[in-house]
């Protein structure tokens, strides 16, 4: 087991100075699983993947529906809320929320079904405008470390 790199930009606010903790034992998060771990008000999800063990917050890039009971499939998770899929190795969305919205580069993206499902369409008003300003984010990365087969993470003050 080994941590999964990350593009540095996304380094989660105040990890840098911050403390490993111990969070999880190795075995506890065999390859191909995520866990839900929370210190404190923090929610953190652990996901180890081909790729090495990622950390970041439990909590969808869109509406923060919790991803650790969505579903995982190599690097991608699929949210359970708008079945918004997510890329752990780039922080990218793969496939934007049924709902819509802009991407994180703040392009607008019309409502989307699966095949065999019309698109919602909300009736014009103000939670139809509040679909389509609602961002999703990248990722943001808590640094992983492994130290004694304990998960260790980098989670501020
Ligand atoms: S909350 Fe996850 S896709 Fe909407």
């Amino acid at each position: 087991m080994t941590p999964a790199p990350f593009r540095p930009r996304l380094r989660a606010l105040g990890t840098a100075d911050a403390t490993f903790e111990a969070v999880l034992g190795a075995d506890e998060l065999p390859r191909g699983t995520m866990r839900r771990v929370t210190r404190g008000d923090l929610d953190l999800l652990l996901v180890h993947t081909d790729k090495g063990v990622f950390a970041t917050e439990d909590r969808c890039p869109h509406m923060s529906a919790p991803l650790s009971i969505g579903v995982l499939d190599g690097c991608i998770i699929q949210c359970p809320l708008h079945e918004g899929r997510f890329d752990l190795e780039s922080g990218d969305p793969a496939q934007m929320p049924t709902t819509g919205g802009l991407d994180p580069d703040g392009v607008y993206h019309p409502t989307w079904s699966p095949a065999g499902r019309d698109p919602k369409v909300d009736p014009p008003g103000t939670k139809a405008e509040a679909r389509r300003l609602t961002r999703v984010r990248r990722f943001r990365y808590y640094p992983v470390r492994i130290v004694d087969d304990q998960i260790e993470v980098a989670i501020p003050g």
